[in-house]
């Protein structure tokens, strides 16, 4: 048995390790780690990013010491308990000299720590903070691999462990992972840093009855007899990756193939509905290769999760994972596999190397997202879609406190916060306009060259703000100072608000909606709007155009007419909802409280919420209500956020 050394025992970066997180700007590698630093460029470990842009707030990791290259998880499932249990592998590249190195950790149960020969290492778990966990410490003591035996604590937040209830088949328990953005130290003991890549491996032990599936290649498609009762699935991903991308899920799973590389899972109870809805899958792969180049991660599959799945999507890397409410019933949602599928390249491919630099992969992939959609569905509904973001765009200022707050910026400052707090639509909506805008001073064509050489030239790489900069500069703009002028490429960055030059994409069809919103809140009657001939869009942009007081026989007229209520198009019925807690409607209140209570995307729970509370006595106690009764169905993801609304 080892004793944990006490963390003054260890050497190197004791002082590191006392200090807090808020205090790590002072542990990033000064003149003193040179020899690291020069240490870490050789061939045998992959580069670090060491300029001060590139220290990452959200991790405990000295990778200029340190770095883990590659993760090897043997991990049994353990459904009652709510716990997994076993050993993860890390192949260490270590700087001549190196005595230790720092992992990320949140809440895990240690009991171990070893050599590959079984020799007890020294380590030591430092003070936990509330957002960024403890770092873990291993003496290092010429190790090349370390063996850690853990098991995830109780409340590991990147995993929700589902009833059988909770499931759309209601007969087996289920688990999935979310890693984004720093919530896989909470059931891997790593360096949890979205620009320290790592290749990896598992092996999955869980009931037999259920099948497991990993953003990674499958060894053992069918599992392979285990003791008790259990199977045992092996995965592979041998490109490094950044460990946020590091996802599980167990369940009553079925698969559909679409295309040769591409296919459906879903849990067996809704494998046909899933997988009519996404069979256009195989042709958006294509469409994207069109645009930016090969494919590069084998299969891409997706998996629809059980209804409490936090997000809309996660683009883990070859198994995308996705809500069910994407799900219309008529394939009108599908821009968010675009979405997610476009990460492929902007995220998976070259990842933000820091959390402030999100707007590099959330802004690429929601430009990258629309050209998708274009290229497949034509130029009407693209320009719808991206009109629709330049609202979201519009509320996301409003809600950061307005054009001179400083989260409107796009390279974000969020030391000692939770990253989720750059969450917002700045990095998503004002990152694409910004690229929109460079688009049209160059040119589509020059803009499409330039962005397929940079996923290209970065491909597997992390990137910074001033690393895209600088790239921009050297093979788009080429010193022409008066197109970065006109560009303004600095301002668009490091300033708040929305530069004079964005371009907005409007959609003449827009133009007719509104007018037909007008026309209702006017006075007109329902039964003249053309809604039957509209696309999810028109009516999501409809409803949100409509002043957010009306009569209550005027709602009841439109839901009559819409068929709001009852509505299974997730992005319409949300619209309708918003429009009708604003109007206390009382009569929409069996519609609210069904969709509050089976679904856990926080894009709709949250809103909804927020807006019953600020509807003082009238929202208040129907909000308390309704959360009383959904909070145990939410992934803490979306709990963490609802619990501040909701007092
Ligand atoms: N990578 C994000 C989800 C994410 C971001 C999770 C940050 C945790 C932290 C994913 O690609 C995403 O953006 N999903 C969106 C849908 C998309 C169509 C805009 C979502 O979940 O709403
Ligand atoms: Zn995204």
């Amino acid at each position: 048995m080892v004793i944990p050394v006490p963390v003054n025992a260890l050497s190197l970066s004791k002082l590191c390790l006392a200090a807090s997180v808020l205090a790590l700007a002072a542990c990033a590698p000064s003149s003193g780690d040179k020899a690291a630093e020069q240490a870490d460029a050789a061939p045998m470990v992959a580069p670090v990013l060491l300029t001060p842009e590139a220290r990452d707030a959200h991790s405990y990791a000295q990778p200029a010491i340190a770095r883990v290259t590659h993760v090897s998880l043997d991990l049994t499932t353990d459904f009652r308990q709510r716990r997994m249990s076993g050993k993860a592998v890390l192949d260490v590249a270590a700087a001549p000299g190196a005595k230790e190195i720092v992992l990320d950790s949140k809440g895990l149960e240690i009991s171990a720590v070893t050599d590959p020969a079984g020799k007890a290492l020294q380590w030591a778990l430092g003070k936990a903070d509330p957002i960024h966990g403890a770092p873990l410490t291993v003496a290092l003591d010429g190790a090349k691999q370390i063996v850690i035996s853990y098991a995830t604590g109780p409340d590991a937040a990147a995993l929700q462990w589902l009833n059988p209830d909770q499931t759309a088949g209601k007969k087996q328990p289920f688990l999935f992972s979310q890693g984004q953005a720093i919530l896989n130290r909470t059931w891997i003991p790593t360096q949890d840093s979205p620009g320290i890549r790592q290749s990896w491996d598992a092996t999955i032990t869980a009931p037999a009855a259920l099948t497991v599936v990993m953003s990674a290649e499958m060894l053992t498609p069918k599992g392979e007899a285990g003791p008790d009762g259990t199977r045992r699935w092996r995965f592979r991903m041998d490109k490094p990756v950044a460990p946020y991308l590091i996802a599980i899920a167990i369940g009553d799973l079925a698969f559909k193939p679409i295309s040769e590389r591409t296919g459906v899972w879903a849990e067996t109870a809704t494998i046909d509905k899933s997988a009519n809805e996404f069979v256009d899958l195989e042709k958006m792969v294509a469409a994207a290769e069109g645009l930016y180049g090969p494919y590069r991660w084998g299969r891409y599959d997706l998996l629809i999760l059980p209804p409490s799945f936090p997000f809309g999507g996660m683009e883990n890397p070859r198994l995308t994972f996705a809500t069910p409410t994407v799900i219309a019933g008529d394939r009108s949602l599908v821009s968010l596999v675009a979405h997610e599928l476009a990460h492929s390249w902007s995220g998976n491919l070259v990842t933000n190397a820091t959390w402030d630099d999100f707007w590099l992969n959330e802004g690429f992939t929601v430009y990258f997202e629309n050209r998708i959609m274009e290229a497949l569905y034509g130029k009407d509904i693209a320009a719808m879609l991206a009109d629709l973001g330049w609202s979201d765009m519009q509320g996301a200022i409003k809600d950061a406190g307005g054009l001179n707050a400083p989260d409107t910026r796009l390279h974000l400052d969020l030391a000692g916060r939770d990253p989720d707090a750059g969450m917002t639509d700045i990095a998503y909506e004002k990152g694409a306009v910004f690229l929109r805008t460079i688009e049209q001073a160059v040119g589509r064509e020059a803009w499409d060259a330039y962005l397929r050489g940079y996923f290209d030239r970065h491909a597997f790489q992390p990137q910074t703000t001033a690393g895209f900069l600088a790239d921009l500069r050297q093979n788009l703009l080429k010193g022409d100072k008066a197109l970065e002028a006109k560009i303004g490429v600095e301002q668009w960055v490091y300033q708040p608000g929305i530069p004079a030059n964005a371009v907005h994409i409007t959609s003449p069809r827009f133009a007719a909606v509104d007018a037909q919103a007008a026309a209702f809140a006017g006075g007109g009657a329902a039964s003249a709007i053309p809604a039957g001939g509209w696309t999810t869009q028109e009516k999501v942009r409809f409803l949100n155009s409509l002043p957010r007081k009306l009569a209550s026989a005027q709602l009841a007229d439109l839901d009559r007419t819409m068929g709001l209520s009852a509505t299974g198009n997730s992005e319409v019925r949300f619209a309708w909802l918003m429009l009708a807690v604003a109007n206390h409607h009382d009569a929409a209140l069996p519609s609210l409280e069904q969709f509050l209570t089976t679904q856990g995307r926080r894009k709709f729970i949250a809103p909804l919420f927020k807006a019953l509370m600020t509807e003082g006595a009238w929202g208040q106690p129907i909000a308390r209500r309704i959360y009383a009764r959904a909070r145990p169905l939410y992934h803490s993801v979306t709990v963490g956020t609802v619990d501040d609304t909701v007092k």
